[in-house]
C-alpha cells in the first residue's frame, strides 16, 4: 500500500490546478489518469489555442442549480490571477473578441505550464491506468490501482464530464459521488450545436457553411454572437451558447438582423427602388444565399412595389424572430461541457469538500457549475481546483 496526502483523479485543467496548489503546502500529491496524455481537453480547447480564461468573468457567467455556489471559489482565485501565472511564464496572449483570452501559440504552453508547476510543487503524475475501486477508510481512503493498492487522506474527484467520449470522458466522477450518497442533477450535453428536424434539414441543408451574426433566444435568456448554418443544423457561438438554456421540446426565436429596423428598411427600399424584387433587397442585409433559401422558406416573392405593408411586415418578422423548433443538440459527442452533475448542496463552496463525507472533494466540470462559451468553464477548472487545493 502506497500513502499519499491527497490523490488526486483527473490531469484535466482543475486536477493540474489542485495539484500545484496543495504540492506547495506541501502536501504529498498523486495525480491520476486513465489516459496516456494529461489534459487532452487543454490541448484541443479553443481551436488548438486555449481560451484559457475572460477577462469578464463573473458568477453570471455560470449555470447550476444554486448559482450562488460558484462564488467564492471565482472571488479567491479570478481571472487577474490565472493572466498573472500566463504572464509569469512568458505565455504571449491576445483577446480575440468578449474578453475571451487565447494564447497566441498553442493551448500546449498552458498544458506545460500546470505540468511544470506541479512537478515543481513535487505532485506525482502516472498516466494510463484505472482506479478500479474506491473505499473509505478510518483515516481516509483506499484505492484500487494496478498492482499497488494507494492510500490517501483526501481524494478529489476532478474526472470532468461526459462530453467527448472518445477523449475517454466517462460518468466515473458521477458514479463516485452517487457511492458516497452525493446526489447528481441529471446531466445533458451544454454548448453544442442543435439539429434540426428533418423536413426542415432537407430544405436548408445547403445552407451549411452560412453565418451570420444573430441574436438567438430561448425563454428570457439571449445570446447575439455568430451563428452558422451546418449538414445537421445550426451551430456557432450564439447557437452553443443557447443550447445550455434550451431544453427538448422548446422553441428558439432566431433574430438575423439584430440591432436594425428590417421594416423600416424594406420600406425605404421599396420607395427608392420598387421594381426591386425583395429577394434582392434581403440579399443586400443577408448573405444572398441565406435571403434566397429563406424567401423560398417562407414562400416571399415579388417585386417590393407590389408588395403591402403588411406583407414586408411579415417577411421582416420571419426573419427578426424567426421560431425554430429544434429536433435535438448533437450530444455529447460534439459538447463542449456537460451541463449538471455532482449537486452542489452536497459540497462546501469554499472548499469542494462534500459535507458528509470528510476528505471527499469535487472540482472542474464534474461539478453542477457550468459556464458559458468564452473561457468560463476553464476558469471553473482553475478556481474551483485552487480552491480545493488549499484544504485537502
Ligand atoms: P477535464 O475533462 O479537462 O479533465 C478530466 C480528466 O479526468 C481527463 O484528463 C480524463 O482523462 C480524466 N478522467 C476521466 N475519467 C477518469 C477515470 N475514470 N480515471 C482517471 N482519469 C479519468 N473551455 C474553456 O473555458 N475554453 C475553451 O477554449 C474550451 N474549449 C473546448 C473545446 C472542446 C472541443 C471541448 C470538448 C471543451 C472545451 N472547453 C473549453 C471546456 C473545457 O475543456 C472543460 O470545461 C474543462 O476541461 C474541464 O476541466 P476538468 O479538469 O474539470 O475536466
Amino acid at each position: 500500500m502506497q500513502h499519499f496526502d491527497v490523490i488526486i483523479i483527473g490531469a484535466g485543467g482543475a486536477g493540474l490546478m489542485c495539484a500545484i496548489e496543495a504540492g506547495r503546502r506541501g502536501r504529498r500529491v498523486l495525480l491520476l489518469d486513465h489516459a496516456k496524455k494529461p489534459a487532452e481537453k487543454i490541448r484541443i480547447s479553443g481551436g488548438g489555442r486555449c481560451n484559457f480564461t475572460n477577462l469578464h468573468a463573473s458568477p453570471k457567467n455560470f449555470l447550476s442549480q444554486n448559482p450562488h455556489f460558484c462564488i467564492s471559489a471565482l472571488k479567491r482565485y479570478t481571472q487577474q490571477d490565472f493572466i498573472a501565472k500566463v504572464k509569469a511564464h512568458g505565455i504571449a496572449y491576445h483577446e480575440k473578441t468578449l474578453g475571451q483570452l487565447f494564447c497566441d501559440g498553442s493551448s500546449q504552453q498552458i498544458i506545460d505550464m500546470l505540468i511544470g508547476e506541479a512537478r515543481q510543487a513535487g505532485a506525482e503524475l502516472r498516466l494510463g491506468e484505472e482506479v478500479t475501486g474506491i473505499e473509505k477508510s478510518a483515516d481516509g481512503f483506499r484505492l484500487a490501482f494496478g498492482q499497488t493498492p494507494l492510500s490517501c487522506a483526501s481524494l478529489v474527484i476532478a474526472s470532468g464530464g461526459k462530453s467527448i467520449p472518445k477523449m475517454g470522458a466517462t460518468g466515473f466522477g458521477y458514479e463516485i459521488a452517487r457511492k458516497f450518497g452525493l446526489n447528481i442533477v441529471p446531466t445533458r450535453a451544454g454548448l453544442v450545436p442543435l439539429t434540426f428536424k428533418p423536413e426542415l434539414l432537407s430544405r436548408l441543408k445547403e445552407l451549411a457553411g452560412v453565418a451570420q451574426d444573430a441574436a438567438v433566444s430561448c425563454g428570457k435568456t439571449s445570446f447575439k454572437e455568430a451563428l452558422l448554418f451546418t449538414h445537421r443544423g445550426l451551430s456557432g457561438p450564439a447557437i452553443l451558447q443557447i443550447s445550455s438554456y434550451w431544453r427538448e421540446g422548446e422553441e428558439i426565436a432566431v433574430n438575423l438582423v439584430p440591432g436594425r429596423d428590417l421594416l423600416s428598411e424594406l420600406k425605404a427600399a421599396r420607395q427608392a427602388q420598387p421594381k426591386q424584387e425583395l429577394r434582392t433587397a434581403l440579399s443586400q442585409i443577408l448573405p444572398k444565399r441565406l435571403a434566397e433559401k429563406l424567401c423560398e422558406l417562407h414562400g416571399f416573392d415579388g417585386r417590393l412595389a407590389d408588395l403591402s405593408d403588411k406583407y414586408l411586415a411579415r417577411a421582416a418578422q420571419s426573419l427578426t424572430d424567426w421560431r425554430i423548433l429544434p429536433n435535438g443538440t448533437e450530444g455529447y459527442r460534439t459538447a463542449e461541457v456537460t451541463l449538471g452533475g455532482v449537486d452542489t448542496d452536497g459540497l462546501s463552496s469554499r472548499t469542494m469538500e462534500a459535507r458528509e463525507v470528510p476528505g471527499l472533494y469535487f472540482i472542474g466540470e464534474v461539478v453542477d457549475v457550468t459556464g458559458h462559451l468564452g473561457g468560463f468553464n476553464f476558469q471553473w477548472a482553475w478556481s474551483s481546483g485552487h480552491a480545493a487545493g488549499q484544504y485537502v
